[in-house]
């Protein structure tokens, strides 16, 4: 199964087959930032590649247009910037950044998969 590294709090998420890197963390029990709950909207889940990126499955028209479209300019000139709701992994070794990852507590119910 892939599993991703999210740095800098080195948590590491298996990612089903066919799951974004989003829904695996919310599945998993982690805060992975949303508004708009996986519908390449918002950007708020917007992560950075910092290493493995060949185990990253290419973004698709909907991911990039989302990115070329919604997301301030100054992140979307970065090739390794993606959408973790759209993001799904193919092998092992990808390193996501992604600052104040971490795991959901009670009143985190807005950025895991139980909605409030
Ligand atoms: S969760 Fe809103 S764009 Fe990814």
């Amino acid at each position: 199964m892939p599993r991703v590294t999210i740095q800098p709090s080195g948590i590491e998420l298996d990612v089903d087959p066919g799951e974004s890197v989003a829904e695996a963390a919310w599945r998993q029990g982690y805060v992975w930032p949303t508004r708009c709950w996986g519908q390449a909207d918002c950007m708020s889940c917007f992560t950075r590649i910092v290493d493995g990126e060949l185990a990253a499955v290419p973004a698709e028209e909907f991911e990039l247009d989302a990115i070329r479209f919604r997301m301030n300019p100054r992140l979307r000139s970065n090739a390794l910037i993606r959408l973790a709701c759209q993001l799904k992994v193919a092998g092992r070794g990808l390193v996501l950044d992604k600052p104040g990852f971490r795991r959901a507590e009670a009143d985190d119910s807005n950025m895991t998969s139980e909605r409030a």
